[in-house]
């Protein structure tokens, strides 16, 4: 296939995405609002973002730290706790204030210690979501110190994704950040036996990464994320389903930023940030694999209709025109007071060379 000079697609939104609070806030938002119509925000502050009180108060401080002439809605979740309201759930939902639940599985990742400890201590929440049709997505990993940590995804499905999907047959879900095979077919296979309420994010650092680069030439803290990242047999089972055109995959960064210094130190903060060159480093993935013409299904079109939204109607242009990765975010003179420069994150493909560039057309 001939690679075309310039591709312009709808504009995409992010499915899965961590814009923090505060300073880390300012500096990162711009990242995300200037090529995202919208995004599923992440509630894993500290304190997290369990009510609708508190999602409409961060939701504030998130329109508040756009720069102006941006236009872009953040999609609030709840974070899910073992003494959620199922009331207050409801109340936020019909107010427009949630677009979906995380459910965090105690201490499975960053800010994750509120999380839910049993499944089971839930379901009167569960039933609530089922019937106003309120959206699940789940971190899937176990937390049990005895199974393996390249194997807490796939333990997560077999013991608890599956019975509880079983319990709740018409609760729609979405899987995050997949990075297993299993992951993989177990979302295909459900929707190819013609479910509809199971979808799964990819993104960009899981299609890219296998876990060598972990560990290429030293211990690369900046590829440390959860899930993390997997054998090349998986990555490979990852990049098929992205650009595979099914529309049970689609776009979420899981851009998640630290402080240099929370990330490289003794003990390390999972989290990639990769806000800066998303589109970007999707469309390496899809070029690799001659399909750059299923790029737009995959990050405009399949995460909408999932959450039943309607598709963005602006455009962005990718444009072919190679660029080398700053080594961290740049931040803007507006903001470089509220964030130490040394604390800026480094960036995701930090020295590459990237192939295409977003021009965004408004
Ligand atoms: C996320 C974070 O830093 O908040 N980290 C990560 O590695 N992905 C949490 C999460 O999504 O698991
Ligand atoms: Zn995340």
């Amino acid at each position: 296939m001939d690679i075309p000079s310039r591709i312009v697609l709808r504009r995409p939104d992010d499915w899965h995405v961590h814009l923090r609070d505060g300073a880390m806030l300012e500096a990162v938002l711009p990242s995300t609002a200037r090529l995202f119509a919208r995004a599923i925000v992440m509630p894993n502050l500290r304190p997290p973002v369990t009510t609708t009180k508190a999602a409409v108060a961060y939701r504030e401080r998130i329109l508040a730290a756009l720069p102006p002439g941006l236009s872009f809605t953040p999609l609030m979740t709840a974070y899910l706790t073992d003494s959620t309201d199922p009331q207050d759930l409801k109340q936020g939902f019909e107010a427009g204030v949630f677009t979906a639940v995380k459910l965090y599985p105690a201490n499975a990742t960053t800010n994750s210690a509120a999380g839910v400890r049993e499944l089971d201590a839930i379901t009167p929440v569960l039933e609530t979501m089922q019937a106003i049709d309120l959206p699940l997505l789940i971190h899937g990993e176990v937390t049990d110190p005895e199974v393996d940590v390249f194997d807490r995804e796939a333990v997560f499905i077999e013991r608890h994704l599956v019975p509880l999907r079983r319990r709740f047959p018409s609760l729609r879900v979405v899987l995050e950040h997949i990075t297993t095979e299993q992951a993989v077919d177990y979302v295909r296979a459900a929707h190819q036996s013609g479910e509809q309420t199971l979808a799964a994010t990819i993104t960009p650092h899981h299609l890219h990464l296998n876990r060598n680069a972990m560990f290429e030439g030293g211990l690369r803290t900046d590829f440390y994320c959860l899930p993390v990242v997997k054998r090349e047999r998986h990555r490979r089972a990852l990049v098929a389903a992205a650009t595979g055109g099914e529309p049970c995959f689609f776009l979420g960064t899981d851009s998640a930023p630290h402080p240099r210094s929370a990330k490289e130190t003794s003990c390390g903060c999972a989290g990639i940030f990769n806000a800066a060159h998303a589109l970007e480093s999707y469309a390496a993935i899809f070029e690799q694999q001659g399909a750059l013409d299923r790029l737009e299904g995959f990050a405009s079109e399949h995460g909408p209709r999932f959450y039943r939204l309607p598709l963005n109607s602006e455009t962005v242009t990718l444009v072919r025109q190679p660029q080398v990765v700053p080594q961290s975010l740049t931040l803007s003179d507006r903001r470089a007071d509220a964030l130490d420069a040394a604390e800026a994150p480094r960036l995701f493909h930090a020295g590459e060379t990237l192939a295409w560039r977003v021009a965004v057309d408004g």
